[in-house]
């Protein structure tokens, strides 16, 4: 779970809007995003102070959080009401990266996702809401591309579509695109803008969504501002690996260094977007520097805006590291969107942000087979 804040030390930066003292979410010593966007902010002169649980389930027992010298690290939990209302004293900024991720283990995970992430959300909203100094924090939320659910298709014969949910009986029979609700044809995907309904499909996404709700019924009532950034699939030097909540390029990777095939869900041709985490540590730090003035919640995605599919993730990271080839396994998980992918243009015209990371480069990278 990750939190920081931060201030800029003397002036702004240059060609940027003094963004005043900031507070990110809290980030954990695996320090995935959390870790990357302190580093990126203090780089940039902000004054930054960290909050993360680093639970367990996450972190392990490593519990030294890989933070710049200069960024105090603040050991508590987002839903420690005292602790994130003193983190945030006076602070212009919070980026909220704290939550539990990823698809889950089962619906028993239910209640911890909803308690981490909606829960979680709510005290830090309450405890910005009542910063000292008198003026609410601008807000740097991380939400995510799934939000969207099956994100944008369109049919052959009836235009844009917006399919429901797959049927266990289609995936079952390997029949794993989605379908027109008029005539039954297989969609076509698209890219998602921002401007799409929120539709989430398992219970990770349905948190996020909800935290977007809760941001705009916080930004009404205080107004302040607030920056939801939609991730996509974020993958990077630090991803957790080995727990039931990691990225499937950190899974892969794991299966490759020991000799073994990646598995393959579905028929592999499931498309996503791989971007960078210092390409999102950038995009915190324009959301932080630049709070839209509009009122309410402003969306953007976060996305390299490169297609690619999961099996050409698993032949790519297999190939690094000279492992067996992918088993394509034909598996499928509930709650797994086929394909989501999204326009980054609103943040690149908005907020002058780009991903510049090949994804070539950031998957060696990854695999420890160059450094960048
Ligand atoms: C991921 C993130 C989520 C983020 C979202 C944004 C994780 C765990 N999840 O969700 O936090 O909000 O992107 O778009 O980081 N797969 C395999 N083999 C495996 C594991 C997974 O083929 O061993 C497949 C899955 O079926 C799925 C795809 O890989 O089709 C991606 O899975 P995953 O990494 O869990 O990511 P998302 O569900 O896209």
């Amino acid at each position: 779970m990750p939190a920081s804040g931060c201030r800029p030390r003397g002036a702004g930066t240059p060609g940027r809007p003094d963004a005043g003292r900031h507070a990110h979410p809290p980030h954990g010593r695996g320090g995935f995003i959390g870790s990357v966007a302190a580093r990126t902010l203090a780089a940039a002169g902000h004054d930054v102070l960290a909050l993360d649980s680093l639970r367990p389930d996450v972190h392990g027992d490593r519990t030294t959080p890989e933070l710049p010298g200069d960024v105090p690290l603040v050991r508590a939990d987002v839903r420690d009401a005292d602790a994130v209302r003193s983190a945030l004293d006076g602070r212009d900024a919070v980026v909220h990266l704290a939550a539990k991720v990823g698809l889950g283990v089962g619906i028993d995970d239910v209640d911890d996702y909803v308690s981490s992430n909606d829960l979680g959300t709510a005290v830090l909203l309450r405890a910005a809401a009542r910063s000292a100094g008198g003026r609410a924090p601008h807000v740097v939320y991380a939400s995510s591309m799934v939000v969207y659910g099956e994100g944008a298709y369109a049919c052959a014969e009836h235009g844009p579509a917006h399919p429901p949910p797959r049927e266990p009986a289609d995936l079952d029979a390997g029949v794993f695109d989605p379908r027109c609700p008029a005539c039954g044809r297989v969609l076509v995907p698209g890219l998602v803008t921002e401007d799409a309904a929120l539709d989430p499909r398992n219970v990770y996404a349905a948190t996020k969504a909800h935290g977007e709700r809760l941001l705009a019924a916080w930004t009404r009532a205080t107004g302040a501002t607030a920056t939801a950034l939609r991730f996509h699939n974020v993958y990077g030097p630090g991803m957790p690996r080995d727990t039931p909540y990691a990225g499937v390029a950190s899974i892969f990777r794991s299966e490759a260094e020991h000799g073994r095939a990646p598995r393959v869900f579905e028929d592999g041709g499931q498309r996503r977007d791989l971007v960078h985490v210092d390409d999102v540590a950038q995009a915190v730090l324009a959301a932080v520097e630049q709070p839209q003035a509009r009122g309410g919640v402003e969306a953007f995605n976060v996305g390299s805006g490169v297609v690619t599919t999961i099996g050409d993730v698993a032949r790519r990271i297999a190939a690094l590291l000279g492992a067996p080839a992918p088993v394509v396994t034909g598996e499928w998980r509930a709650g797994d969107v086929r394909h989501v992918t999204a326009s980054s243009e609103k943040a690149a015209r908005v907020l002058g942000w780009r991903a510049e990371v090949p994804v070539d480069e950031g998957l060696a990278e990854l695999v420890g087979v160059s450094a960048r």
